[in-house]
């Protein structure tokens, strides 16, 4: 496995970072997880806009111009042999002496990248669907920025797989905002429904390319809030992300969603999905 870190292309154990470094002290900084296949970067550019809005919501400046997170991030994957591959990058505000909360001086930034094989999409999940669980949110009010601040996330994961659920939906006033790492879709009287943006939500990538889809392909579709007991009774429900595309909810605490089965529409734009892979 050969990694990024500042610059440098290294052997996994030859990176190092500082313990110092604020990332593993305050969990300062941001990430993305950017997809691969056969070796091209799926809406790389949406997803380098994204850590832009990250890093100037912790107010940093991005260490690195788009040109030069491209040219690096396909460098990566073709040290690591190309293929299906999901990215991992992260930017922290680096290391710092001694530990003080406010911002350093002269800020240092941390760079790191590495890539991971994607799990082929398990044919048994999408034709059975997922038990999803749901859980009040108890992360913060910039849920918009993708922060390495993930111990709400990490808590909120294990309480599903603890409970033999594929993931936790995170509710506010009684709405359904999104999954601990992935957004929420629903079909509701026919029409393909997600949460409107906010600060409340990840901007996912793959929620914007489903509604893309959506659009292109004249499927009726709203950004609209959802009440969890509007979910409860929705035809089908979806969540999505970069590393698992689309996958069909079949339960959620415990009560069948609509047949229990994974629905048409779920089918249809699956389809639609993976022909804008090939
Ligand atoms: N998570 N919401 C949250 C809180 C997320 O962490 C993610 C992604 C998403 C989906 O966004 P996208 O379609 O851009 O991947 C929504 C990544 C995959 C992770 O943390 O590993």
């Amino acid at each position: 496995l050969i990694v990024h870190l500042n610059g440098e292309f290294l052997p996994l154990p030859a990176a190092r970072i500082s313990p110092l470094d604020r990332g593993f002290v305050f969990a300062d900084g941001v990430y993305e997880v950017i997809p691969a296949y056969g070796g091209r970067l799926l809406r790389l550019q949406e997803h380098l806009q994204r850590l832009d809005n990250s890093l100037s919501g912790i107010r940093m400046d991005n260490p690195l111009p788009h040109h030069a997170w491209q040219e690096m991030l396909m460098e990566l994957l073709r040290r690591n042999g190309n293929g299906d591959q999901s990215v991992y990058l992260q930017v922290t505000r680096g290391p710092a002496f001694p530990r003080e909360h406010a911002f350093p001086a002269h800020p240092r930034p941390t760079v790191f990248a590495m890539c991971t094989p994607i799990r082929e999409s398990d044919p048994a999940l999408r034709e059975a669907g997922v038990p999803v669980i749901s859980h009040p949110d108890i992360r913060w009010d910039r849920c918009d920025l993708k922060t390495v601040s993930l111990l709400p996330a990490v808590l909120m994961k294990q309480l599903a797989k603890d409970r033999g659920a594929f993931e936790t939906l995170l509710i506010r006033q009684g709405l359904v905002l999104e999954g601990a790492a992935s957004n929420v879709f629903a079909v509701l009287d026919g029409v393909l429904t997600t949460p409107p943006k906010g600060p409340f939500l990840l901007p996912g990538i793959t929620r914007d390319l489903v509604l893309e889809l959506a659009a292109e392909h004249g499927f009726p579709a709203q950004e609209r809030d959802i009440p969890l007991e509007r979910l409860l009774s929705a035809d089908e429900v979806w969540i999505t992300s970069s590393t698992r595309a689309i996958v069909p909810v079949t339960r959620v605490d415990e009560q069948s969603i609509a047949s229990g089965r994974p629905g048409p529409v779920f089918a249809q734009f699956h389809d639609w999905y993976q022909a804008r892979l090939a």
